[in-house]
């Protein structure tokens, strides 16, 4: 299948407003293959902007985030070829400007990761300022100071990020805050910049890692990713690649959990154990045997309900933000008592608030939830407010008496590929219904 995204405008149909209908009981068995990862896909087709041939990803999830990302590209000139299997070829050679407009970044927030490779491979970019959204301000002041101090000059105004510079300047930078797109944005930036760029208190994320090992195959000379301090040698070209980017770690944790929720036992594989060991540790601690091999997990409950255990959030490798939600709706139907800390973003805890229709008894006290785990859930309609909140109500119906509806799941859409498909697979009973 070759399509072309030719200035394709994402948006400009209604967005159906789907939901989903999940029966509770099953118990989840059976093998489900992980997808490749959105936050390793979006800076890797970000980046493939600073290539100066064309670049081909491999392993590209067909998610909703990634679509626009794709739009963003082709809005800008970018030729964009998707090939059979979710192949996508970049050919950042016929750009014709370099505007990310409003209209889509406030629909993915990512689309700031094309400022960095814009503004070095360019010399300009005009990027919307990304707002806020359900989880939090998620400013991205850090991003703007390391590219200052790299020399670019940029003025925010109207809702915009104007950039321009020459050559950017080899620095070294101390970020105040661990930010995954930060580190990011600040390391593709330095590929082209003049001299060596030194990252401190750099995210350690195995995405920002795959990023790394993605611009080096272009023939960047980045070392260091995966620890917090990263070294970036100024290169004056990078050329085209072939690169399959890494297998999602948080899809992949989601189908643990529900596995462990059910008291099932299954077996994810094309996945990278390594990338979640803190997750691992905490499904364990609940109860369930996991066993891994290099690209797979599996974990059985055996048919037993999960123990309650406390989490707290913190950067890679530390316990995932991205997985609070689940171990939220996890904990909620528990033996025991769990407190579950958010120390990485100041709202993310959207989705309590529809698990407590369903009966869950929990109590929030400022970044901490307290969670009594109770027998059964009961279904009720409930609403998915942002990506991961909306992945651990489909958990909750999987375990609610009666039918669960999760209503506004182009939510989950943007994250999760064929999230029912991959559910129906392991025996559970989930449709899509208008
Ligand atoms: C990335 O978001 C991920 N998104 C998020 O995944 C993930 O939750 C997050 O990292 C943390 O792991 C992508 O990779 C596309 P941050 P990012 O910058 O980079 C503050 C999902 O569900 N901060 O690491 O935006 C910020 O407010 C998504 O897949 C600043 O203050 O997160 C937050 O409190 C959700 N100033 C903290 O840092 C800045 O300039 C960490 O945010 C940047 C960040």
């Amino acid at each position: 299948m070759h399509f072309r995204f030719r200035h394709s405008r994402p948006g400009s149909g209604r967005i159906r407003v789907d939901k989903l209908a999940i029966t509770g009981g099953a118990r989840l068995e059976g093998e489900v293959r992980a997808s490749g990862a959105k936050n390793a896909t979006l800076p890797i087709l970000a980046g493939a902007l600073l290539a100066d041939s064309s670049v081909t990803i491999g392993n590209v999830p067909h998610l909703n985030d990634v679509t626009t990302m794709i739009a963003l590209l082709a809005r800008m000139g970018v030729e964009v070829t998707v090939h059979d299997g979710m192949r996508v070829e970049v050919n950042p050679g016929s750009i014709q400007h370099y505007r990310a407009p409003y209209e889509l970044v406030k629909t993915m927030r990512a689309s700031i990761l094309v400022l960095g490779p814009l503004l070095s491979r360019f010399g300009e970019a005009e990027v919307s300022l990304p707002g806020g959204c359900a989880i939090g301000a998620r400013p991205v002041d850090l991003h703007v100071a390391g590219l200052r101090a790299m020399g670019a000059d940029i003025t925010i105004e109207d809702g915009f990020i104007r950039a321009r510079a020459d050559r950017l300047n080899g620095v070294h930078l101390v970020l105040d805050i661990v930010t995954v797109t930060g580190t990011e944005n600040l390391m593709m930036a330095a590929t082209l910049a003049d001299g060596v760029t030194v990252i401190e208190n750099a995210a350690r994320e195995p995405e920002v890692v795959d990023l790394a090992d993605f611009l080096n195959s272009m023939g960047a000379m980045v070392r260091g990713a995966g620890t917090n301090r990263i070294e970036i040698e100024g290169v004056s070209s990078l050329s085209g690649t072939d690169y399959d980017v890494m297998p999602d770690r948080i899809e992949t944790g989601t189908f643990l959990v529900a596995a462990a929720m059910t008291g099932g036992r299954i077996r994810v594989k094309r996945t990278r154990p390594s990338a979640i060991e803190a997750v691992l540790a905490k499904l364990r601690d609940a109860g369930a045997s996991v066993d891994t091999g290099d690209d797979w997990i599996e974990l059985d409950m055996s048919c037993s309900r999960p123990r309650s255990v406390d989490i707290s959030t913190a950067p890679y490798p530390g316990f995932p933000t991205d997985m609070q939600a689940q171990f939220t709706a996890m904990n909620s139907i528990a033996d025991g008592v769990a407190t579950i800390t958010e120390n990485v973003f100041e709202n993310r805890f959207m989705h309590v608030h529809e698990l407590q229709r369903m009966g869950a008894k929990i109590k929030i006290a400022g970044h901490t939830a307290v969670i009594q785990g109770i027998d059964r859930l009961t279904a009720v309609p409930v609403m998915a407010t942002d990506l991961r909140a909306s992945a651990s109500l489909v958990l909750a119906g999987l375990v609610a008496d009666g039918e669960t509806l999760v209503d506004r799941i182009y939510h989950i859409d943007r994250g999760y590929e064929c999230i029912e498909e991959k559910f129906q697979l392991l025996g559970a009973t989930i449709k899509r219904v208008v």
